[in-house]
């Protein structure tokens, strides 16, 4: 009789593997911007700081490209029939943040300055630009059968990404309560575009360029747009609850741009004394100073919404794991994306 030896990779020795496989093609990428914009753009993938010194810790998980390593091997290929897929999804999330943070606000990523606070806001907006347009040109260039039909994708999550920005944008205005008030099921539909649209285009890239039917890229693209809830709702409880030397982002700063978080809008909606105290402090006319950001945050989670939160996350967890069970999937792959996908959602990050 024989045992198996072969073990399952933990989720960073996963992210490691997908990294090291992704990195010589993005730094080529990258290299063929404007040197201005290949300077920006090194900053915001955290290869080094504003004046050219490394930034060591500075780098994101590297999900994305991860997720498209892994759709590809998913579906029979090898992790090398991604690499350009991989390439475009992780400068399109790098561009889309680099903009997120100027709608936002919000004048820290990865415990550095946002890119706009250390460049200024056009040439972040130039440095987003260029990293989209260096995106479509590399995934354009990808080798392969699945080329046309990748492009496509892409561009598809794209449109849902801005899409769900602007929902994001438009529920600021919205009030919190009353027939006007933002529902749970919009807050899905909103972080279903803003961010589970590039997870899944990601995972279901990898498959189109490794050759894979529509059927599987499709269901890689669901399990990813059920992660980016998950995901989504989990971010929203980093946002209040996260330790900010941890996420590198500022804590409380949704909150104060009445930001229709998930971990809010399901506080509100608890039969609780503390539900109508946040509502009171939330519709008060001054706007939020430290200390009411606080005790908003008390007051959340007083009345369910970090406890909202998890059971959120594991009903878009156990979604996404029927996705990738009901396909017919590279038995190795399989097992990466089910260990990557629970750590991406059980994070302090
Ligand atoms: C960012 O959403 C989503 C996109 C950039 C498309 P958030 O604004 O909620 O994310 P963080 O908290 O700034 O990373
Ligand atoms: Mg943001
Ligand atoms: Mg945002």
């Amino acid at each position: 009789m024989t045992l198996s030896t072969t073990r399952q990779a933990s989720a960073p020795q996963i992210l490691d593997r997908c990294r090291e496989l992704v990195r010589p093609a993005l730094v080529e990428s990258v290299s063929r911007l404007h040197p201005w914009h290949a300077e920006t753009a090194a900053f915001s993938l955290g290869w080094s700081g504003a004046s050219g010194e490394p930034a060591p810790g500075s780098q994101g998980k590297g999900v994305r490209q991860a997720l498209a390593v892994l759709g590809a091997e998913a579906a029979g290929g090898s992790g090398a029939d991604a690499v350009g897929g991989a390439v475009a999804v992780e400068l399109i999330h790098t561009f889309s943040l680099i903009h997120d943070d100027i709608m936002d606000g919000d004048e820290t990523r990865r415990r550095r300055p946002a890119l706009w606070k250390a460049y200024g806001t056009g040439p972040a907006v130039l440095a987003g630009d260029a990293m989209f347009a260096l995106a479509v040109s590399t995934l354009a260039e990808a080798p392969g059968p699945g080329g046309a039909a990748a492009v496509r994708r892409m561009a598809g999550a794209l449109g849902d990404l801005v899409r769900g920005q602007a929902q994001d944008l438009l529920f600021e205005s919205r009030p919190w309560t009353g027939p006007e008030a933002v529902l749970p099921r919009e807050y899905r539909t909103m972080a279903t575009h803003k961010t589970g649209s590039l997870l899944g285009c990601a995972a279901a890239l990898g498959a189109v360029l490794a050759g894979a039917p529509p059927s599987t890229a499709q269901a890689l693209d669901r399990a990813g747009r059920h992660l980016g809830v998950a995901f989504q709702a989990v971010d929203d409880l980093l946002g209040i609850w996260g330790d900010p030397q941890v996420t590198g982002k500022p804590v409380h700063s949704d909150l104060r741009r009445l930001k229709k978080t998930y971990p809010v809008l399901a506080a509100l909606t608890a039969d609780h004394p503390a539900a109508r105290r946040l509502e009171a402090l939330l519709t008060a006319e001054e706007p939020l100073d430290d200390a009411a950001a606080r005790r908003a945050a008390e007051l959340t989670d007083a009345a369910g919404g970090r406890r909202a939160v998890v059971a959120e996350a594991r009903e878009h967890l156990a979604s996404a794991r029927a996705c990738l069970d009901r396909a017919p999937l590279a038995e190795g792959a399989r097992g990466d994306l089910l260990t990557l996908i629970p750590y991406l959602v059980d994070r302090t990050a």
